[in-house]
């Protein structure tokens, strides 16, 4: 898939901060910014909609309750969820799967899905390929200046999501009967089936749904860096794959741009510093950026043990990080030893890939 937006004039635009663009521009966003809503018992965290990222994704943080439990829900496009603490359980094809901070989740559009809080604080990060979210957040959710739920919701998530409301999102309410071995309680465990399983370690090769413990997927290292793929191309239909990343403190890369796909930049612990169009962000965990196509960019990851997520799409720039790192079966980064950088293999991206350097790494 080619865009059409034109990168060159992102190139001229000054990066955004603490707010959405309303188009799409390079923009960073501090955690708990966006829009704010609660949507039923969720707290509803608008990070990204299309009209900022030129229709590619949309991005959330939605923080519930224990004992919030969704009814199962169908909603249109892809959608790929992070979550970052607490316990969440996700229920589909009649499996309950207990998610823990650092776990994953993919859902093809269409696929019915219940998700639930099973610790007294859950959070976790949302995106998706469509826009239903925000949409349905914006119309049928109530405005807030807050950054956590309500101690009293007005309602529940899923009295909220059965209402006639919703109508009108794409999204579709099921009856929880048609499966009932993965309708799942409000403590987290399954009903009438059984309990809540722990997420599997190893991406399926279609576009199935799917659960990914943390530090598993496609895993690749390089010096004092783990990059792993908690969901690849082949799962999301071509639309994007996922990377995460954890190292020691690493200088900055070259300054560059890419010319077909966006890359964001989502800091979940430790520090990631980044340069776009010109100025310089350090992201906290909670902070993100992203950076549409064009914008000339570079990042360095600022702090001991520092963890990022990024989504890229489109997917064109997959094979990048098999260039730049030999594939692993373990689980950490090994500190020490001499600094390499692979030149080899940035030399074979920038040959083939959508990479353009435009000049050294950026004075820190
Ligand atoms: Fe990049």
């Amino acid at each position: 898939m080619t865009t059409a937006f034109d990168w060159e004039s992102i190139q001229k635009t000054a990066l955004l901060r603490d707010e959405l663009p309303g188009e799409l521009a390079p923009f960073a966003l501090s955690s708990g910014e966006g829009l704010r809503h609660h949507l039923g018992d969720w707290h509803v965290t608008t990070m990204a909609r299309h009209a900022d990222t030129g229709g590619e994704f949309s991005l959330y943080r939605i923080a519930l309750p224990g004992g919030s439990n969704s009814p199962f829900l169908s909603v249109p496009g892809h959608s790929f969820v992070h979550v970052v603490e607490g316990e969440v359980t996700v229920t589909f094809d009649g499996r309950s799967h207990r998610l823990i901070g650092g776990d994953s989740g993919s859902i093809p559009a269409g696929t019915r899905f219940s998700i639930a809080g099973g610790a007294a604080f859950n959070s976790l990060f949302l995106y998706s390929t469509e826009d239903w979210l925000h949409r349905l957040a914006g119309d049928a959710g109530e405005e807030t200046g807050a950054h956590i739920f309500s101690r009293r919701p007005a309602s529940s998530v899923s009295a909220l999501l059965r209402s006639e409301l919703v109508d009108g999102y794409g999204v579709t309410i099921h009856d929880g009967s048609d499966i009932s071995s993965g309708a799942s309680s409000s403590d987290g465990s399954s009903v009438g089936g059984t309990a809540a399983t722990r997420p599997g370690n190893h991406l399926p090769d279609g576009e199935v749904p799917f659960v990914n413990a943390a530090g598993h997927g496609d895993r690749y290292e390089t010096f004092e860096q783990m990059n792993t793929y908690p969901v690849r191309a082949r799962n999301t239909g071509g639309r994007f794959f996922a990377m995460d990343t954890r190292g020691a403190k690493t200088p900055y890369i070259p300054l560059h741009f890419h010319q077909e796909h966006s890359e964001n930049f989502l800091c979940l612990g430790g520090r990631v510093r980044l340069h776009a169009n010109g100025e310089e962000v350090v992201l906290a965990p909670g902070d993100f950026l992203h950076a549409p196509a064009g914008t000339i960019h570079s990042f360095s990851l600022a702090a001991n043990n520092t963890h990022m997520l990024g989504l890229l799409t489109p997917p064109v720039f997959e094979p990048f990080f098999e260039y730049m790192n030999d594939p692993t079966e373990e689980y950490v980064h090994v500190e020490g030893g001499e600094p390499h950088f692979p030149a080899a293999g940035f030399a074979k991206a920038q040959a083939e890939l959508d990479l353009v350097v435009v000049g050294p790494p950026p004075e820190s």
